[in-house]
């Protein structure tokens, strides 16, 4: 007897509500944007391919009521601007913020006990000024990047393996920007390692790939990404719903593992249904350990920008 709210319905949002709802796991899909109209538009044209789709997850839209939100387990933001050609997820703070701060105030106030999955860019800095404007435990508010990056990163792999990607298990941490860490010592393809079969060449290349594909889409379409930034937040959201206690890399508060505090970043937590349960520390060797603080620089500095918007 669940409920999931989406704030936001554009690119993002309207895809995160579908798949939740194809997944037939929650009793009701509530999605809310500040246009008229739009999400009760995509709402019901969701709603109607139930019949052929074969779920029951009943799917509302709202423009801005969050009276239709009360009592949501989990709460996906989405709201924002996305990228466009040239930009970085950066700089999208000064307009991202405000909204990421508004719609969080709103969402916990009808529902207090909510998980918050925050989707908004830039992702980490964004995750950080929910968990501030919400004012509740941070192992309730934490971000979604790591699985849509790990997915790049497996697609990659089995196209260039011939391999299906079902079968490619990896790891990804840091923030979501170009100094993400991608793992590949920690990469295997039903247990065999990576490095038996491609060339580390080849591998730095996938890496390096990895690392911009949020901005190779931008490049083709003029606009960022949402089938898989989607399919990502969805699969953390069935992982709370369903209490499945999966392993996935989620962009969470550190209060000094990996020697860092103070800071939302992508590693790997343990997702039930108290949100975070566990943030796994890795024994990450040298080269590694210094890629994490360089991404963590990088996070830090757009805090640094956030931090003087003085917007909480
Ligand atoms: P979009 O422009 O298609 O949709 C954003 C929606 O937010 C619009 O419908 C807009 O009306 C709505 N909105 C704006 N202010 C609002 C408010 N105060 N309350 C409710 N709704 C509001 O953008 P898209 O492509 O869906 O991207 C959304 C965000 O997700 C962007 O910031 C983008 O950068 C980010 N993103 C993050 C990813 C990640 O891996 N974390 C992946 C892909 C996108
Ligand atoms: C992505 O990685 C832009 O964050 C968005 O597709």
């Amino acid at each position: 007897m669940s409920k999931v709210t989406v704030i936001g319905a554009g690119n993002v949002g309207a895809t995160v509500a579908y798949s939740v709802a194809m997944k037939d796991i929650v009793k009701e899909v509530v999605i809310v944007d500040i246009k008229e109209g739009i999400a009760e538009g995509k709402a019901l044209d969701m709603w109607e391919t139930s019949a052929i789709d074969g779920f029951n997850t009943r799917v509302i839209g709202s423009t801005n009521d969050y009276s239709k939100t009360k009592g949501s387990d989990v709460v996906v933001i989405t709201s924002g601007i996305p990228r466009k050609p040239g930009m970085s997820r950066d700089d999208l703070i000064t307009t991202n913020a405000k909204i990421v701060n508004q719609v969080t105030k709103k969402a916990i106030e009808a529902s207090p006990n909510a998980i918050i999955i925050i989707v908004s860019n830039p992702l980490d800095v964004m995750t950080y000024a929910a968990y501030k404007s919400a004012g509740i435990n941070s192992n309730k508010v934490f971000g979604m990047a790591g699985i849509l990056d790990t997915a790049r990163y497996r697609a990659f792999l089995a196209d260039e393996m011939g391999t299906s990607p079902k079968d490619i298990q990896a790891l990804l941490m840091g923030g979501h920007g170009d100094t993400m860490v991608p793992l590949p010592r920690y990469t295997k393809v039903n247990g065999i390692p990576i490095t038996q079969y491609i060339s580390d060449e080849r591998l730095d290349e996938i890496v390096t790939r990895t690392k911009k594909g949020g901005g190779e889409i931008v490049g083709l379409m003029g606009t960022s990404a949402w089938y898989a930034p989607g399919a990502a937040a969805a699969q953390m959201v069935e992982a709370i719903i369903k209490d499945e206690k999966r392993t996935f890399p989620v962009c969470a508060f550190l209060t000094g593992q990996y020697g860092l505090e103070n800071i939302y970043l992508g590693v790997p937590v343990i997702l039930g249904k108290n949100g975070i349960e566990k943030i796994i520390e890795l024994d990450l060797n040298e080269q590694e350990t210094k890629d994490l603080k360089t991404s963590a620089d990088a996070v830090k500095n757009v805090m640094g920008v956030f931090d003087d918007l003085k917007i909480i």
